[in-house]
């Protein structure tokens, strides 16, 4: 058998072990010798647990077990994560993890470790939870020029948002039920503000131009300031407001962002709901394809971290990522031209649509209480300074065009 360690043993990496044993008879047929979870590395014990008599605390008596083979870290956070990973990297063990915080950050440095040590560092489960979406951008779809990425990545926020939409409940009532129900954490920040669906958009940007985009080079807004009477207007003229992660290649460059936009009905986007993930991707010979799924949860996302060690283990020889370490030059935010979405009081209506008569697509539809006006596209920084003082704008978000 093929001896492996589980470092963390949460929601993810108690699913692992439960899907390689539950799943063993499927796995063997991939996997002849089979998977073995020999350790499970955690803070705490775990009496109650089948697997509590694998149970280490020091992460030596994994390195230092020549048997093992293979370490999925389950743990979450930069540190010690990282510092784990690096060693069992450095002696020759491969690597996976459903990680996004330490792949985001420290993609590329894990990569060349695992590479100068002829070992594998795989993360597929660190974006779109048990959809299988970076094998598929990196191996189906590694002849293609891929132009574009778009996808609903945080399944945190497309629930509050669908729950919005269809029962008219607000913000902060969605956000308690989603925290009860356990698909929203206690401290909702990195969710709700964009940084989880910004560094999973960072990651996929990384993985297409084989460069490394910076979490922080990206212009990540959240939900927070997405209102019933957005919603309400949104869906009255024929769009949702979905978060997404989005990364494009135009004239100019690449462009990334993050950020809630309103997407058409007709768009293969709007109908994911609830806790779902979905990533559209545009290849320049496949043309369109949509990878839909659950973005998290037990299960799924363990699901891709065993199909992350069944790669290494059937692999022969180290399975090579390009991510370099080199940065990847982005098109300013500035400079990333979108179609606009204003929500203003009706009686500053004529003061916006004078700013903006040189768009080419202007439309506004009056609502009772205020005005949609929808813009052509223009230049972030020009939009920025048209606006600038304005009073009486009451929301801004971006239309996602097809
Ligand atoms: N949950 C999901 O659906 C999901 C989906 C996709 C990706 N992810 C990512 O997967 C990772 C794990 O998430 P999770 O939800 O499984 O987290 P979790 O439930 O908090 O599990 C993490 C486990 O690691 C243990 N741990 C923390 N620090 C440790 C250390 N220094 N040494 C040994 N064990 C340590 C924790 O112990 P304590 O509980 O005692 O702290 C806990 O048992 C995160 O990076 C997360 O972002 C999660």
């Amino acid at each position: 058998m093929i001896q492996m360690a589980v470092l963390g043993f949460g929601t993810v990496g108690s699913g692992v072990v439960e899907i390689i044993e539950q799943n063993a008879h499927r796995i063997e047929r991939a996997v002849p010798e089979g998977l073995h979870v020999k350790y499970i590395l955690d803070i705490r014990d775990f009496p109650d647990s089948p697997y509590g008599d694998r149970v280490v605390h020091d992460l030596d008596i994994i390195l230092n077990d020549p048997e093992v083979r293979l370490v999925c870290e389950t743990m979450g956070g930069k540190e010690p994560a990282r510092t784990f990973t690096q060693k069992a990297l450095e002696r020759g063990i491969s690597v996976c993890t459903s990680n996004k915080e330490l792949v985001a950050a420290f993609g590329p440095s894990l990569l060349k470790t695992a590479r100068e040590h002829n070992c594998s560092y795989l993360f597929e489960a660190s974006v779109g939870g048990g959809i299988p979406l970076l094998d598929t951008l990196l191996s189906n779809l590694a002849q293609e020029d891929i132009t574009s990425v778009t996808g609903i990545l945080n399944g945190t926020t497309n629930y509050i948002l669908t729950k919005m939409e269809s029962e008219g409940a607000d913000y902060k009532e969605v956000l308690s039920r989603a925290q009860a129900m356990g698909y929203a954490e206690r401290n909702p920040a990195a969710d709700v503000e964009g940084h989880d669906a910004g560094r999973k958009i960072a990651i996929l940007s990384s993985l297409i131009t084989g460069k490394n985009v910076g979490y922080e080079e990206i212009h990540v807004e959240g939900i927070t300031g997405v209102t019933m009477d957005d919603i309400k207007a949104a869906d009255e003229l024929g769009y949702g407001i979905k978060l997404l992660g989005r990364c494009c290649v135009t004239e100019e460059g690449l462009e990334v962002i993050t950020a809630p936009f309103c997407v058409k009905k007709s768009h293969p986007l709007y109908p994911v709901r609830d806790v779902f993930n979905a990533v559209l991707v545009h290849g320049n010979m496949v043309d369109d394809i949509m990878l839909y799924g659950r973005g998290a949860g037990k299960l799924p996302t363990g699901s891709a971290v065993v199909s992350d060690l069944i790669q290494m283990a059937r692999a022969d020889k180290p399975l090579v990522i390009r991510w370099d370490e080199e940065p990847m030059e982005l098109v300013p935010f500035g400079m990333q031209k979108h179609c606009f979405w204003l929500r203003v009081e009706n009686s500053i209506v004529d003061r916006v649509l004078a700013l903006f008569t040189d768009s080419t697509e202007l439309l506004h539809q009056d609502f009772s209480d205020f005005t949609v006006i929808m813009t052509g596209p223009v230049r972030e920084d020009d939009f920025a300074q048209r606006t600038a003082g304005v009073e009486g704008i009451l929301s801004v978000l971006r239309i996602l065009e097809s």
